[in-house]
């Protein structure tokens, strides 16, 4: 398969590290230094399937392909006001798509795990155009009373088309089951017959070892990939990193030895938007014009599970 469309969305508001300071024991002096954020786009009275549907339409758009042309479509999304049905069948309804609806739950690299499944649906030969969205609002799962996550989130929709060719030359997903390090609980409703008490749990994070995590399993996976695909680092255009953190990304780029210019980021005024991250920086890029065609793209991202993963694809 090959990506022939991309197309992004973000909320309205934008809050800056000052902003945060005005109700947070925080500042700019803390927050910018360990994460390289100064600013995030923050959902505020819009939906989120609402930028999911904007970043939908413009994918499309750019691939020239209309909604009733699409075979299969691919959602990725961790939370939203909905627990059924899928965001997929509701982004899916106001797009006028008419085709089956899967939604994944595998946090930060959902991007590349879906691009994994879709690839498997074009090698069987049972779809000729697919779209992915992967439409997330962190910003609604973490205390804003707890510093240590809320600083690091903001929120947004990434949307990419594929269509036949054979422009994806390696994928590794990785998974390291390990919950405790990134979670969050939410009651289900009671019944007369649960008797275990239940509180809401915002999101919980052992930063320090989420970190180790990425930078460690980033460097691997990514060697494994192009070691398999026998394509060397200095042959790679552009690495797609998950936006978590910019010293992550720094981390990744230090290990592998790789100049700074290959290396687009765009965390400084949007925080991680979990898996849209890499569709959202996808998007800004191709829209910049970054990309000629045959330019080597590298994805990685990691989060919650913990899951990981990559990608080696050819524009
Ligand atoms: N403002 C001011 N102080 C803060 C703060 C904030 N926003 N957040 C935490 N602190 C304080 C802590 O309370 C702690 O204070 P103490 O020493 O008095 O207890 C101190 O800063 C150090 O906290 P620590 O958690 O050890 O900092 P750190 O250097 O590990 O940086 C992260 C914290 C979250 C920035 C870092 O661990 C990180 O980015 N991890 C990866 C997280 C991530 O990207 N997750 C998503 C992956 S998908």
């Amino acid at each position: 398969m090959r990506i022939i469309g991309t197309g992004s969305a973000l909320p309205r508001k934008v809050v800056t590290n000052d902003d945060l300071s005005a109700f947070l024991d925080t500042s700019d002096e803390w927050i910018f230094p360990r994460t390289g954020i100064r600013s995030r786009h923050v959902i505020s009275d819009e939906k989120l399937e609402d930028l999911a549907v904007d970043a939908a339409r413009k994918a499309l758009t750019d691939a020239g392909r209309l909604p009733e042309e699409i075979d299969l479509f691919l959602c990725s999304n961790v939370v939203n006001e909905y627990l059924t049905p899928g965001l997929g069948c509701i982004v899916a309804a106001k797009v006028g798509l008419n085709c089956p609806c899967i939604d994944i739950n595998c946090a930060c690299p959902g991007f590349i795990y879906s691009m994994d499944i879709v690839e498997t649906y074009f090698m069987a030969g049972k779809v000729k155009n697919v779209l992915v969205v992967c439409a997330e609002e962190p910003t609604r799962m973490t205390s804003w009373q707890d510093r240590s996550t809320c600083v690091l989130f903001g929120d947004g929709a990434g949307a990419a088309v594929f269509t036949e060719g054979n422009n994806v030359k390696g994928i590794r997903l990785n998974a390291q089951p390990d919950p405790d390090k990134i979670w969050q609980f939410r009651p289900l409703q009671p019944t007369p017959y649960v008797t275990k008490t239940e509180t809401d749990v915002p999101l919980q994070m052992n930063g320090r070892e989420v970190f180790r995590f990425a930078v460690t399993t980033s460097v691997r996976d990514i060697q494994e990939v192009l070691g398999r695909c026998g394509v060397k680092l200095e042959e790679v255009d552009h690495f797609l990193i998950h936006q978590a953190n910019m010293r992550i990304v720094e981390g990744i780029r230090n290990r592998l030895g790789v100049p700074e210019d290959k290396f687009a980021t765009n965390i400084v005024d949007h925080g991680n938007s979990s898996s849209a991250s890499c569709p959202i920086l996808l998007d800004e890029c191709n829209r910049r014009g970054l990309f000629k065609p045959g330019d080597k793209l590298v994805f990685s991202a990691f989060g919650a599970g913990l899951l990981s993963a990559v990608a080696l694809i050819e524009w």
